[in-house]
């Protein structure tokens, strides 16, 4: 990249990552990014663009009209692995090295100006020295832990509920995205292309994925869907069926000495509005730019301001994620009191252009800054 060195180290195998199905929703910023880096061909020949999306309630779709509502902005419905896929691509095309399947990652003496990675491959113990880390190693990943307890501070929040997805080869019941708030629960309509449709059903935080057979999930989510979608829902064979869990998190300060942490390592938002994917481009983009201006310019200023901007559009995105969550879902917690605040807040939401507005331009991405 830009004549900068860099390696990737990676737990797990290509095809692994190949196959995990996850959204598929890219903000304007993230669409700008790829095209930046030149990995967008592909994108921008099978993507889809929406101008807007519908979320229905009381057995009624309402729209969202995402370009009215902002001046024109879209969002590219295009899923996560294709992402993945194309940089894969990409980084073979430059002859870029990735070290797969890599045992026992760890980023070391990141407090110092020699930091290096140490990990285990084919029973030996391997050294990367390097001048900067990026720890992109998830929720699950050591990165954040690099971090001493005494510096990082860890915000968190579970929502005692799953979502339960499906892909299917079926044609979408909408061609566009359809959020469903209902008395049984969250359902969300989404898709792939023309040919191949993606749905999810808010269950229980302990739901078994055995214990949910394609037709007892087509049962619930036709239970859920306005009449009218319900009727015309064509179903199919799973080709992926998955819970993903709901959490916000964040960890404060996502820099330490020469370790910058980004993405799912930094932060974790809830499902809904499919910020996970944006947000974790944006620290990428913030830190590529950082990092060329440190290299070509020798200004350290930017990296230095890494973990505050970057910081300031996660919680932003965190809010919105939280916020929407608790707008579309039925939450054990929930008393009578909060049932009628959310259905006065999905009344006040369609009658308000400001409120519309408001969601319209989170949903497209908030600015870069
Ligand atoms: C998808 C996932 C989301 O979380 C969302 O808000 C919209 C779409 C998806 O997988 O297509």
């Amino acid at each position: 990249m830009r004549g900068i060195d860099t390696v990737i180290i990676e737990k797990r195998s290509r095809d692994y990552v190949l196959s995990r199905i996850r959204a598929g929703v890219l903000e304007r910023g993230l669409v700008d990014l790829m095209r930046e880096a030149g990995v967008s061909e592909r994108m921008d020949r099978e993507g889809l663009i929406h101008e807007g999306f519908d979320i229905a309630f009381s057995d009624r779709c309402h729209h969202v009209d995402l370009a009215g509502l902002t001046g024109g902005a879209t969002v590219m419905v295009y899923g996560q692995t294709e992402v993945t896929r194309d940089l894969f691509d990409a980084r073979d095309a430059m002859n870029g090295i990735i070290i797969d399947e890599a045992e026992e990652v760890l980023p070391q003496q990141v407090d110092s100006d020699r930091p290096y990675v140490s990990f285990r491959k084919g029973g030996k113990t391997h050294r990367v020295d390097c001048q900067f880390i990026a720890g992109c190693d998830g929720y699950h990943g050591v990165s954040r832990t690099v971090i001493p307890s005494a510096v990082r501070q860890i915000y968190e929040k579970t929502y005692p509920i799953g979502w339960l997805g499906v892909l299917s080869d079926t044609p979408p019941v909408s061609e566009e995205l359809i959020y469903v708030h209902h008395p049984r629960g969250f359902a969300l309509c989404s898709l792939r292309s023309a040919t191949r449709s993606r749905y999810y059903i808010q269950c229980d935080s302990s739901a078994q994925l055995e214990t949910w057979s394609d037709n007892r999930f087509w049962e619930e989510l036709k239970r859920r869907l306005p009449e009218s979608a319900a009727a015309s829902l064509v179903t199919g064979p799973s080709i992926e069926k998955s819970i993903a869990p709901l959490r916000s998190m964040v960890v404060e300060p996502i820099r330490y000495g020469r370790l910058f942490l980004a993405g799912d390592a930094a932060h974790i938002v809830p499902p809904t509005g499919a910020k996970g994917l944006n947000l974790a481009a944006s620290d990428i983009g913030f830190l590529s730019q950082a990092l060329v201006r440190f290299f070509t310019e020798a200004d350290e200023s930017a990296l230095t301001d890494y973990s505050a901007k970057a910081l300031r559009r996660i919680w932003k995105a965190e809010r919105f994620s939280w916020w929407m969550t608790r707008l579309l879902h039925q939450l054990p917690a929930a008393d009578s009191f909060d049932q009628r605040i959310q259905k006065a807040e999905l009344e006040y939401l369609f009658s308000s252009r400001a409120a519309l507005v408001s969601l319209a331009e989170n949903y497209v991405g908030l600015a870069l800054e």
